[in-house]
């Protein structure tokens, strides 16, 4: 497992390409808390601490499965011909969450309407998909990589506290996850080699509001 890990980390760390660039900033604006890369001061209560519940974290994953299917619409219709690069690449999230949904449900809990930070996300990037390929192209590769990295740290802790450990079909992929990863990074490093400098500085600076969105979504979790 260590091996796997460190060879993860590594494939992770360079690719060679623009994705490099989209990791180092993304990581840059996690909190120390969050990652040993993060250069933010925590806000609040470190991560590890949160206190969750069922009901904060059945929100968290409604708007969760309303931004996937979101993003997963944008690449079908594929306003702009590179879009159609990113369908089915394993990552999808929506089918898993919509089982995750079910389950609870047949658990006797209540699903709720999706709330504000969601709705709000989605209509940002469906807005900015249909005139800002750059940027949007940011916060499809930060929802997904995000989630498969403090994503699943963030879910197995908060299983252990509230589900008994279950682990949910929101952190398993049919496949081999670190490969569906480098899929994912050669095609974006691929669709990035026609971009020009500003193009790619564009696409780095939509990075913040990427991590606001997606970070208003997590702290659902806490509501
Ligand atoms: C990577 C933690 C929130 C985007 C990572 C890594 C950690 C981490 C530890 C490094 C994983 C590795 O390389 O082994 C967390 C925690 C968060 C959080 C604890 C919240 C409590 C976010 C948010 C975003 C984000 C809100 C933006 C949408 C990313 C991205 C990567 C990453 C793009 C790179 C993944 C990769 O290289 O494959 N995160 N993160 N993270 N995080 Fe976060």
């Amino acid at each position: 497992a260590t091996a796997t890990a460190t060879a993860e980390r590594s494939n992770k760390r360079c690719t060679g390409g623009f994705v490099d660039e989209m990791r180092s900033v993304a990581m840059k604006l996690h909190s120390k808390d969050q990652s040993k890369e993060g250069e933010k001061e925590t806000q609040g209560k470190p991560w590890p601490k949160w206190e969750p519940t069922i009901d904060g974290y059945l929100k968290f994953l409604v708007d969760s499965k309303l931004v996937y299917d979101t993003l997963d619409k944008i690449l079908d219709k594929a306003d702009f011909p590179e879009y159609a690069e990113f369908r089915n690449t394993g990552l999808e999230r929506a089918g898993k969450l919509a089982k995750d949904l079910k389950w609870f449900e047949e658990q006797g809990h209540v699903i709720p309407e999706p709330v504000a930070p969601g709705l709000d996300y989605s209509v940002y990037v469906e807005e900015l998909s249909k005139k800002d390929p750059h940027a949007f192209i940011c916060h499809f590769y930060n929802t997904y990589f995000a989630h498969t990295a403090g994503g699943r740290m963030i879910g197995k802790k908060v299983a252990a506290k509230i589900l008994n450990g279950k682990e949910l079909e929101f952190y398993k992929w049919d496949g081999d996850l670190s490969q569906l990863l480098q899929n994912v990074r050669e095609k974006l490093n691929m669709v990035a080699e026609n971009w020009t400098r500003d193009e790619k500085n564009h696409c780095l600076q939509e990075t913040e509001k990427s991590f606001k969105f997606n970070g208003d979504i997590l702290h659902l979790i806490l509501v």
